[in-house]
């Protein structure tokens, strides 16, 4: 049975950690579905349509990697994709507490799937799609953080 997993988040935008962990995620299974979820706590930046793009040229490389979006329990859509493991990235102690609760939620409304942590190379520790936008929009430069065609669609979207 062919292993799947899915990377759930905002990528608003899509940044070098996300990728970092998609690259790492896409090594250990068979199939890894980055799809683009509601939080109901975040008013996104960027449409799905425009996350979903960026997260496509970003993993366009990667074989066994799809791009998707969805609406609704994220444990429903893990199912019906077949998968079986919800990927989340760790970066610093200070997201252990949400992805904690998080993580035992999910696996009180579905008992099958795992949520398996992954942490990030060091060195994007600090990056978040927030301090992303925070940086862009105040004409900083963020090329180190996300791809350059991100960084394009950061420029357009400040303009
Ligand atoms: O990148 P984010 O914003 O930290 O991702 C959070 C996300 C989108 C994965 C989470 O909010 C989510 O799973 N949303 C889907 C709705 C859902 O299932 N909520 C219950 C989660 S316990």
């Amino acid at each position: 049975m062919k292993k799947i997993a899915v990377y759930p988040g905002s990528f608003d935008p899509i940044t070098f950690g996300h990728i970092d962990i998609i690259e790492r995620a896409v090594t250990l299974f068979d199939k890894v579905i980055v799809t683009v979820s509601q939080n109901f706590e975040k008013t996104p930046w960027f449409s799905v349509p425009e996350r979903c793009e960026m997260i496509q040229s970003s993993v366009a490389d990667l074989s066994n990697c799809e791009v998707d979006h969805f609406k609704g329990l994220l444990v429903e859509y893990v199912s019906r994709k077949h998968a079986t493991a919800i990927i989340r990235g760790l970066r610093a102690l200070s997201d252990f507490e949400f992805e904690f609760k998080m993580a035992l939620m999910n696996r009180s409304l579905a008992e099958d799937i795992t949520t398996v942590f992954m942490m990030p190379h060091a060195k994007y520790t600090h990056v978040s799609s927030s301090l992303v936008r925070e940086v862009a929009g105040l004409g900083g430069d963020v090329s180190m953080l996300v791809p350059a065609h991100v960084a394009g669609m950061l420029k357009k979207k400040f303009v």
